[in-house]
């Protein structure tokens, strides 16, 4: 129990980090060139996106192995498709395992969604509907894969872009029903509350404030397109103004919860994204300051 308490004491104060692209391999194995600011990266830990580990050998695990000796790491899958009405992936769950006992991540996370039903995989992370029943359905399934994998797992919040004629509860009272019956922990996308914010009309603080501080060990900055009709969730853009706005409400309701930079396509060089992280460090590091100065 103590050393539980140890683990997650470490955890929350992780700091700031990056989702490990293939673009970036040999920068980050490398360190910064005479050409970049800083002396060293200033990147606390990596999360990988799980599934692009689950090979037998070969470039990817070479350089995960080697990356994994020196930073703490993360794993964020796609494919755990815990809202769906499909047996749980025994297979899936067997090689999420065992990466993970391979990379010993902080945490292991997937997405309030489904990918796939009758055994069809989709590939895209759908919206759940979110009712008393699917709450019921996805706690007893997060359960199930807790007890598998021995460890807690997180869940994020997705952007969606149409919702269920019968959801009778809102996107953030679902969230905090499941985390609270399955007892998992929550992976927050800020960005992801925002996309929903504009494409749902709802108020972003409103969904923050429903969330259980205690439950959100993880938080995710992205950028995001507009189609004109329906803001986008592209990973594909900087961070913007309106979602920065919205991580500084986060962090004075969460505190200084791990939070990383998600960028998926349009992957820059890595001295924008450390840019990026810097300036979110320095949003949490302001607003705790000015807690530190109010309460003196
Ligand atoms: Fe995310």
């Amino acid at each position: 129990m103590r050393r539980d308490l140890h683990t997650a004491a470490a955890n929350a104060a992780l700091g700031f980090g990056l989702g490990l692209r293939t673009d970036h391999y040999e920068a980050i194995l490398n360190g910064p060139t005479a050409d970049d600011a800083c002396a060293e990266w200033p990147i606390d830990w990596l999360e990988i996106l799980s599934e692009n580990y689950m090979v037998g050998g070969g470039k990817p695990l070479h350089y995960l192995d080697r990356i994994a000796e020196r930073y703490p790491m993360v794993m964020h899958g796609v494919s755990l498709s815990i809202g769906s009405t499909d047996p749980l992936d025994r297979a899936y769950l067997i090689q999420l395992k065992a990466l993970a006992e391979r990379v010993q991540p902080r945490f292991i996370s997937d997405h309030f969604c489904w990918t796939g039903v009758a055994g069809r995989n989709l590939h895209d992370l759908l919206p759940l509907p979110h009712t008393d029943e699917a709450v019921r359905h996805i706690a007893r399934r997060v359960r199930e894969v807790q007890d598998f994998l021995g460890r807690q797992i997180l869940l994020e919040n997705i952007s969606s872009y149409l919702s269920f004629k019968h959801s009778a509860l809102p996107e953030w009272e679902f969230i905090r029903a499941v985390a609270e019956e399955a007892d998992c922990g929550l992976l927050l996308d800020v960005n992801n509350i925002y996309v929903n914010s504009c494409n749902h009309g709802f108020d972003p603080q409103t969904f923050i404030d429903a969330i259980p501080v205690e439950r959100v060990q993880q938080i995710h900055l992205a950028g995001h397109s507009h189609n004109g009709k329906l803001v986008i969730d592209t990973h594909d853009h900087p961070v913007p103004d309106p979602v920065w706005a919205l991580y500084a409400i986060a962090v004075q309701r969460f505190g200084t919860v791990p939070t990383m930079i998600e960028r998926d396509d349009h992957i820059p060089l890595l001295p924008e994204l450390l840019a990026e992280l810097a300036h979110a460090r320095g949003i949490a590091t302001t607003i705790k300051h000015a807690e530190v100065e109010a309460s003196a």
